[in-house]
């Protein structure tokens, strides 16, 4: 007897970020594996065209994209630049998920993540235990921070990596950096400094479940695995775990890396990050963190196209 087998259409996936994303390729490959097409979409180069409403981004090639060539669109880049230029590529995100583009992370988590005071100003209204944080645009303001909050970790609000964040103690030196802050026409985004004895810990969160998570030590209080930290395994007390299924929750996250950090034996949510690297964490798993989250971003696109038709 003759088999009939029926050839299920290739999914188009796009991945905003370039070749030379370390994570980029690792997804890149796995979703090519698992039997999708991919396409790398560079975030410096989105391009837009009105009114033709489907045009949005030059190809590989050069030529131009269209959002009927994908089933979606995985962030897993969005570059700091200007304020012009970062929100054009946030709302360049809100279009295309308005023209019916499937996004992970979606538009609306990529813009509360990449700014620190709307992800804790989110996470803190909803009753999350976060760090006490003052954030204000005035000098003044920020020195009487110093002064109710005693030591202060002062972080840009756009960052990570733990890059160009300090600890301030000494009023004279916070005096110093603000005025140097205030030439820039930064916001002071200062927190209460909480003794974390250099740990912390990273929880990954894939489709409301944590999937890994490691204890991050540091030389200093500052556990960043790009600041030296090492890593190691580490399976969450089920108050910790629920800690950060609730911060993806509330942020409506398909992903997400938690940042936990215990002080005092209390926990506080010090980051949620909507484009996390899991290379460290990778390190001390033995599951395919990549192939999971492939997995949940394959599933994902077959529960929309279902939806759709
Ligand atoms: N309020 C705080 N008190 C003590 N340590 C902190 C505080 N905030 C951050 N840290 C430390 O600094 C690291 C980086 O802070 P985070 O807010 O996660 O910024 P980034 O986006 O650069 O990772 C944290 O992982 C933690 O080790
Ligand atoms: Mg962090």
């Amino acid at each position: 007897m003759k088999s009939l087998t029926i050839s299920q259409p290739k999914m188009n996936i796009g991945i905003l970020g370039t070749a030379q994303g370390s994570h980029v390729k690792m997804l890149a490959d796995t979703l090519t594996g698992m039997g999708a097409e991919v396409t790398l979409i560079n975030p410096k180069k989105l391009t837009s065209y009105l009114p033709q409403p489907t045009t949005c981004f030059p190809g590989q090639d050069g030529s131009p994209l269209t959002i009927e060539n994908l089933d979606a669109l995985v962030v897993r880049s969005l570059p700091g630049g200007s304020l012009e230029q970062v929100i054009y590529r946030v709302n360049v995100l809100h279009r295309l998920e308005n023209l019916g583009l499937k996004i992970i992370n979606n538009a609306s988590l990529i813009e509360k993540t990449v700014d620190k005071f709307y992800t804790s100003a989110l996470l803190s209204d909803a009753g999350l235990p976060v760090p006490k944080t003052i954030v204000t645009e005035h000098y003044d303001q920020a020195m009487k921070a110093v002064e109710q909050l005693g030591a202060v970790v002062v972080k840009p609000v756009f960052g990570s990596l733990g890059k160009g964040i300090v600890l301030v103690e000494d009023p004279d030196i916070a005096h110093r950096i603000f005025r140097a802050l205030e030439m820039g026409r930064y916001i002071y985004y200062l927190q209460e400094f909480l003794p974390n004895g250099n740990e912390d810990y990273r929880l990954f969160v894939v489709g409301g479940q944590v999937i890994g998570a490691m204890r991050r030590r540091g030389e200093t209080w500052k556990t960043n695995i790009a600041c030296g930290s090492t890593a190691e395994h580490y399976i969450p007390e089920k108050e910790i775990a629920d800690l950060a299924i609730e911060t993806a929750r509330i942020l409506k996250a398909d992903y997400v890396g938690v940042d936990i950090l215990i002080s005092n034996g209390n926990p506080y949510v010090i980051e949620a990050n909507g484009i996390p690297g899991w290379s460290g964490l990778q390190s001390v798993m033995d599951s395919d963190i990549s192939g999971i989250l492939s997995e949940y971003i394959l599933g994902e696109i077959k529960k929309d196209v279902n939806r759709n038709s």
